[in-house]
């Protein structure tokens, strides 16, 4: 069964994009996964096909109309797919929720433009609303292109052995562990003795601990989930 992704946008052009190459793109073109771009215009209205107008109470820029959002989200055959709205105001789309969405039929993704969508629309349509992060992009296509990424690569038979998603960051709740290849000496650096090595069990424990010491440094939120859940925590200890 072929993972479908539904992409509705303005810019139908912008799929499939950079997932159109690579790992996606040999995905795609062995029928792993399909994604369909819906032109938002065709659902505009009159001649000019208007999708937007000015926000209510006033301020700058537009707003996508829910009358026209909504004739286009009623044209797709959700068939069990989740839909998802990526949006700076959204809650912080995770690792987990990738998973989920991996494991089901597919997804549609609502790429807004301007200053987005009528709230309306978004609350009548259930749609789940993500941020790939703290900054605002122009438009929802290149977040859509994030979260279909990180989709994709998990499907099954898209990443061969030479590829895990095993042992990489946010599987066991700490970033990955830093990574080194040939040469063994380059420009005065060596690599950690320890992975020359040989010995299997030195590496994983080396391994972990250097996950562990990136992760305290980098990311004190996912460290201190961490804690919690390996029964390190501290915290409340005082
Ligand atoms: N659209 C614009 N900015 C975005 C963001 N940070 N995350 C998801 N969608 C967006």
């Amino acid at each position: 069964m072929t993972w479908q992704a539904t992409a509705l946008t303005l810019f139908p052009d912008m799929f499939p994009g950079t997932l159109g190459h690579s790992l996606a793109g040999r995905a795609l073109e062995r029928g792993i996964w399909s994604v369909e771009a819906r032109d938002m215009r065709e659902y505009g209205l009159g001649r000019h096909r208007v999708v937007d107008d000015t926000p209510f109470g006033g301020g700058a820029g537009m707003v996508m109309r829910p009358d026209v959002v909504a004739a286009a989200i009623a044209d797709i055959d959700l068939a069990g797919r989740p839909l998802v709205y990526p949006t700076p105001r959204g809650r912080r789309l995770m690792q987990a929720d990738i998973r989920r969405y991996a494991a089901g039929p597919g997804v549609v993704v609502l790429c807004g433009r301007y200053e987005g969508v009528d709230e309306r629309v978004l609350e009548a349509s259930g749609a789940e609303q993500v941020s790939i992060g703290d900054y605002v992009l122009s438009g929802g296509e290149v977040a859509a292109t994030v979260l279909l990424d990180a989709c994709v690569r998990l499907l099954p038979g898209v990443m061969g052995s030479g590829e895990s998603a095993v042992e990489e960051s946010f599987s066991d709740g700490l970033l990955e562990y830093p990574l080194y290849t040939k040469p063994a000496q380059w420009d005065g650096r060596d690599v950690p003795e320890v992975l020359l090595s040989g010995h299997h069990a030195a590496i994983a424990k080396w391994r972990r601990a250097a996950s562990e010491t990136v992760t305290q440094a980098r990311r004190p939120d996912l460290w201190a989930a961490y804690q919690v859940v390996t029964g390190q925590d501290i915290s409340r200890t005082a």
